[in-house]
């Protein structure tokens, strides 16, 4: 079983010398808790799509520890410049154009000529710092699962296939990363996440550009299922049916919820934001009581809305299939 540490100098100096070595550390960051590899180790790089179990090498975020080196591997225009000064740390990533023969692993960028670049608040830039190399991190959890947010939550799926997890306690955001990418005036949304879309576009004074699904599933990773729990999932659900566990949201309930096998309510005073730090842990803990369906009740689309929504209906689509796919079979 991996070994669980906090954060204080002891533990940041055994990740990075775990990181060193190309083994695989699960490290907090504001938005869920990563499974890091060094960036240059393709091997270490390898190891995280083994130990999610991915069905595709996706292109993976990686992390650094300021914007100087963000500039090592990348080439930053003027417009990601201005989102890396007001976001940065926080749970923005830019896709910016990757530097020629930099030292980051291909694999990482799954061969693309562009590379998605974050700096994380909180003990990980430490980690890197200590390290002097980029970390490879998607989101801690096996592939198709909830994304891991507590260190108990990536211990329980992934603890015996990594060595070692810090533990910062419950992730802030609980979403996440929002990414963007700036191609000369055009500035689109690759992915809602814990950077509501409309503070960027405030940045920036002008409309983020949002990708309809169908081009959405062109970047590599966004298959509809991969935020799916291990029951099914209804959304909008204005009243329950039998054997459903519910998934609340707000002062209201749909009707016949005191029926429901098990409620939790996401923000019951309706805050987004609040919703947004429980959605994984809460639905994961929904699917661990084992019922056969989770009824969601509504969720409006507004702020932090968009990226919960997004998730939600990923976690509700038939499982293993692409958004193309769902499309003809419609
Ligand atoms: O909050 C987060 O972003 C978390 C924490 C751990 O930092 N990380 C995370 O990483 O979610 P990951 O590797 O799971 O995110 C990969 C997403 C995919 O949707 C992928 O398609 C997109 O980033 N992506 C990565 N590189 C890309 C690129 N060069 N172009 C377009 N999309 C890219
Ligand atoms: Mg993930």
């Amino acid at each position: 079983m991996a070994k669980i540490m906090g954060t204080d100098a002891q533990a940041i100096s055994a990740a990075a010398d775990a990181l060193s070595r190309g083994e695989l550390v699960a490290i907090p960051t504001e938005t869920v808790y990563g499974l890091a590899a060094d960036a240059t180790n393709g091997e270490a790089v390898a190891r995280i799509f083994e130990a999610k179990g991915r069905p595709h090498f996706n292109p993976l975020i990686c992390h650094v520890a300021s914007i100087a080196m963000a500039e090592r591997y990348a080439e930053i225009d003027s417009l990601s410049r201005r989102l890396i000064e007001q976001f940065w740390p926080g749970p923005l990533t830019l896709v910016l154009p990757l530097r020629a023969g930099t030292a980051i692993h291909p694999l990482v960028a799954a061969g693309l000529d562009t590379i998605a670049l974050r700096m994380p608040r909180g003990v990980a830039g430490a980690i890197i710092a200590a390290l002097d190399r980029p970390l490879a991190a998607p989101s801690a959890n096996t592939s198709g699962r909830i994304s891991g947010t507590s260190a108990e939550a990536v211990a329980d799926d992934l603890g015996t296939r990594i060595a070692l997890i810090l533990d910062a306690g419950p992730s802030e955001v609980g979403l996440e990363s929002t990414i963007v990418r700036v191609e000369g005036e055009t500035v689109s949304l690759l992915r809602p996440g814990g950077l509501a879309a409309e503070e960027i576009e405030a940045a920036l004074g002008r409309k983020l550009v949002r990708l309809d699904q169908r081009a959405a599933i062109q970047a590599p990773g966004m298959l509809t299922s991969h935020y799916a729990p291990a029951a099914a999932v209804r959304l909008n659900a204005r009243e329950l049916r039998d054997g459903e566990a519910l998934l609340a949201f707000g002062p209201e309930r749909a009707a016949g919820a005191e029926k429901a096998a098990a409620t939790l309510n996401l923000s019951p005073g309706g805050d987004l934001r609040e919703a947004a730090a429980n959605l994984f842990g809460f639905m994961k803990q929904l699917d661990r009581l084992g019922g056969a369906s989770i009824a969601v009740e509504p969720i409006p689309f507004t702020g932090l809305g968009e990226a919960i929504n997004d998730r939600l209906t990923r976690a509700a689509a038939p499982r293993g299939l692409a958004v193309d796919e769902l499309e003809r079979t419609r």
